[in-house]
């Protein structure tokens, strides 16, 4: 099962994908994850990447493929995978595309987590992460048992950089400018699914569980 998760930021595709990882042992693969591994760990990539995710701009398409051409040559994703920020320009999506083809594979869905503007300003305001793993929380939505401390493995919890108001407004745009476009051309493709992603987040899950066993009847993944 070759799954990606579409949708503006703050929208719940983090939230989702490690509940769905969870049900069907998928490998998860975020590339915002990736970069910002690699801008904590002062890497030659991490280096040119920094000052773009400061101000909520978009990675220059040839460094995401290359990055994610390599992630997709390790072992562990060749029976499937969860991918989670990738693609986010129709020129990524093409690349996928040709990648997966010329092995001989398929998107089986690019599920699309559907969230309005003010929802996402106001579930990114009071996003927390834990610096160790990046586990989430949300101030009022999902908050921690010890404030500002992970129930998971008790690191402290920050406001990710890119979560300033005036970067994510940047964010917003170019994902109606750049990501958007990728609704009609998985639709027109057959592989888009929707789900409205202002529900809680069990509810989500369940709806998105729903789509894959659907996906599973009719695909025979
Ligand atoms: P990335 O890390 O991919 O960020 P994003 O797409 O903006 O998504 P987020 O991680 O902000 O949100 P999410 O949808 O995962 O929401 P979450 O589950 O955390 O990318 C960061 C940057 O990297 C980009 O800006 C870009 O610079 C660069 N980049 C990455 N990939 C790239 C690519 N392919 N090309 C170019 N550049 C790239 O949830 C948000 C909050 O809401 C949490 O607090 C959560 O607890 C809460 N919440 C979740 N679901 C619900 C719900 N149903 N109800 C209420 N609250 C909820």
């Amino acid at each position: 099962m070759n799954l990606i998760l579409i949708g503006p930021p703050g929208a719940g595709k983090g939230t989702q994908a490690d509940k769905l990882r969870d049900d069907f042992k998928l490998p998860y693969v975020a590339t915002g994850e990736i970069f910002r591994a690699h801008v904590q760990n002062e890497t030659e990539l991490g280096r040119e990447v920094k000052a773009i995710m400061a101000d909520g701009g978009l990675v220059p398409d040839e460094l995401v493929l290359e990055l994610v051409a390599s992630r997709l040559d390790e072992d562990d994703v060749q029976d499937g995978f969860i991918l989670d920020g990738f693609p986010r320009t129709i020129p990524q999506a093409e690349a996928l595309s040709e990648r997966l083809e010329s092995e001989g594979r398929h998107l089986t869905a690019a599920l699309l987590i559907d969230v309005p503007d003010e929802e996402v300003i106001k579930r990114i305001s009071g996003r927390r992460v834990c610096v160790k793993a990046e586990h989430l929380y949300h101030v009022d939505y999902d908050p921690p048992k010890n404030d500002g401390v992970c129930d998971q493995d008790g690191s402290r919890l920050i406001q990710r950089d890119d979560d300033r108001p005036e970067v994510v407004r940047n964010r917003l745009a170019e994902y109606h400018d750049n990501t958007e476009p990728l609704i009609a051309y998985y639709d027109e493709q057959g592989i888009l699914r929707r789900v409205d992603g202002t529900r809680p987040p069990v509810a989500v899950h369940d709806h998105i569980r729903a789509v894959i066993a659907t996906l599973k009847l009719e695909d025979n993944v």
